[in-house]
């Protein structure tokens, strides 16, 4: 429609880029679109109020529009929502699949660096953030026709692991790392953090680096260890990478980086440390090498980002870490173009935002300052399994297995419905709220609709007699869904999917209350309206990597 509308507009010489500022108007009752002629007021140099009727005089009467008026400085378009249901259904109904799938990055790559935690520490609620994050970017660049490779970059390498060694060395003991390793690791990383050890944690890093033998077993023991801890976090959220790496792999390609740096005379020693300097570009000094030789998180950075281009040829590589690395990547990306490469410009850096407690200060665990990421799943999975066995006698399996997708529709939905820049207070019990917008309220009105479509024995086809106000707004929105995956991808903003999904349910739900479906003389059409409604829902819920139940 809207394609429509430009083109009418633009037969009246309304020039292209004016014509493209129709909206769509909050109150139903100015129109299904509305195009504002101030911009044309500008240059015709005329009063919009006479612009808009004028415009409406010359289009006359259309096939495809039920009413055009002018409103004030406005022209307001009404569909006909009989020809726009039959039409809105049949796409969704044919592409079930791809609908809202673009073509404009069909078959090229996108590289997504999501999660990546650190071994040795216990998985962190900024990594839960990056998880949910990245994970949505890589479905919605994938629903427009991207191919992506989702990396899982771990911090398994640096100056921390000297100090979890040197923890180890002086109070360490297999037994207890066995008995409980993720805690026990974190308290030899506090142990070994000490200011007595940092010459010799220092030593022991550069043991690793290398390749000490002893070193290198207790950092695999420890990178085991986490790994193990990790893969059942990723279980539970339902979240799988095609590619786990780590900043270690790049340990032996550091060579390659001093080396060309240098031969492209952006080198500089300093005190014995190796350095870039970008004060130029308002970026401060790049540490690259320490006075003792060793390497730091953006030297492995530097490695990395080149071995991804070469392999993967990228089109774009997202780099979903938190905002306190803002200045680290902006470092990263101008060495890269320093150093040449054109690809560098397609490097974002898409930033988060912190998870706040309800206190507003930044969100800590009932027991303590350290967040364990499996003690707040399992906390949430809880609660949600308190809250199904109010509502229905169902088996153990069944209870455990609805109780995670409400706890990920929770925890997922309570992050993805905010702009992912901005802070996001972690509050449980709000997130986990059957009601308001929330995820369990989203799985809610999924499950309502389903059970709509099983109790219903009617095969009716398309009768559109009437359409009501109810109808049409559904209509409107389900119609709006490939717009919103088109936006959220050029904006890199999974809320806009989010916040469509709790717009598309609300909808629903008010539909729902006023028109009643089986039973009654439009049930065929209604029916249609409600099996197109599941199937948006489930792309959008499916773009947010929320898995749905059909009961609840
Ligand atoms: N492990 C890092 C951290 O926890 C995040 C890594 C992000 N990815 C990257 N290529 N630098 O801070």
């Amino acid at each position: 429609m809207r394609k429509e509308i430009i083109n009418l507009l633009t037969k009246h010489n309304v020039p292209d880029e004016i014509a493209s500022l129709i909206e769509v108007p909050a109150d139903a009752s100015h129109g299904d679109f509305a195009f504002p002629c101030f911009a044309l007021a500008k240059l015709w140099k005329k009063s919009p109020i006479e612009i808009a009727k004028d415009i409406v005089n010359k289009i006359g009467k259309t096939k495809s529009f039920e009413k055009i008026e002018a409103v004030g400085p406005y022209v307001n378009f009404f569909v006909d929502a009989r020809d726009i249901a039959g039409e809105v259904l049949k796409k969704i109904e044919k592409d079930r699949e791809k609908y809202g799938g673009g073509k404009f990055g069909r078959g090229r790559k996108i590289v997504i660096d999501l999660s990546s935690p650190n071994i040795a520490k216990p998985f962190g609620i900024g990594h839960l953030r990056s998880t949910i994050i990245g994970n949505s970017l890589a479905l919605i660049s994938e629903f427009n026709g991207y191919k992506t490779v989702k990396i899982n970059y771990l911090g398994d390498w640096g100056t921390q692991f000297g100090k979890m060694i040197v923890g180890y060395k002086r109070f360490g003991n297999m037994q207890e790392l066995k008995k409980n390793p993720v805690h026990y690791m974190l308290k030899l990383y506090i142990e070994g953090n000490k200011e007595d050890f940092e010459q010799e944690a220092r030593d022991w890093f550069k043991k690793l680096e290398n390749g000490d033998v002893q070193a290198i077993k207790l950092w695999k023991k420890f990178k085991e260890i986490s790994l193990k801890n990790f893969n059942g976090i990723y279980k539970t959220l339902g979240i799988t990478f095609h590619i786990t790496s780590g900043e270690s792999l790049y340990e032996k390609k550091m060579k390659d980086v001093f080396k060309e740096l240098e031969k492209k005379r952006l080198l500089e020693r300093d005190d014995g440390a190796l350095i870039v300097d970008l004060k130029k570009y308002g970026l401060g000094v790049a540490l690259i090498g320490k006075n003792d030789g060793t390497k730091l998180y953006i030297t492995r950075d530097l490695a990395a980002a080149i071995d991804r281009y070469e392999k993967y040829k990228f089109s774009a590589m997202l780099y979903e870490v938190g905002q306190e690395q803002k200045l680290h990547f902006k470092q990263l990306f101008k060495i890269l173009e320093l150093m040449g490469y054109l690809w560098a410009k397609n490097c974002v850096h898409v930033d988060h935002g912190l998870y706040l407690g309800q206190d507003g200060k930044r969100f800590a665990t009932r027991k303590g300052k350290t967040v364990f990421m499996e003690e707040v799943l399992e906390e949430t999975i809880n609660l949600a399994k308190e809250e199904i066995k109010k509502r229905a006698e169902i088996s153990e399996k069944e209870t455990d297995e609805r109780a995670r997708r409400i706890a990920i529709a929770a925890i997922f939905y309570g992050d993805l419905k905010n702009y992912r820049s901005h802070d996001v207070i972690f509050d449980i019990d709000r997130f986990l709220s059957f009601e308001g917008d929330t995820g369990p309220y989203l799985l809610y009105s999924y499950a309502r609709a389903n059970s709509i479509l099983k109790k219903s024995k009617n095969k009716t086809k398309l009768i559109v007699n009437n359409v009501s106000e109810k109808e049409k707004q559904l209509i409107s929105v389900l119609g709006r869904f490939p717009e919103v995956v088109r936006h959220s991808y050029e904006q890199l903003a999974p809320n806009l999917i989010a916040n469509y999904a709790y717009t598309l349910a609300q909808t629903f739900n008010e539909f729902y209350h006023s028109c009643p479906v089986i039973g009654s003389d439009e049930e065929g059409f209604r029916l249609r309206l409600v099996r197109a409604f599941c199937h948006v829902m489930e792309n959008a819920m499916h773009l947010l990597g929320i898995p749905l139940l059909k009961e609840m």
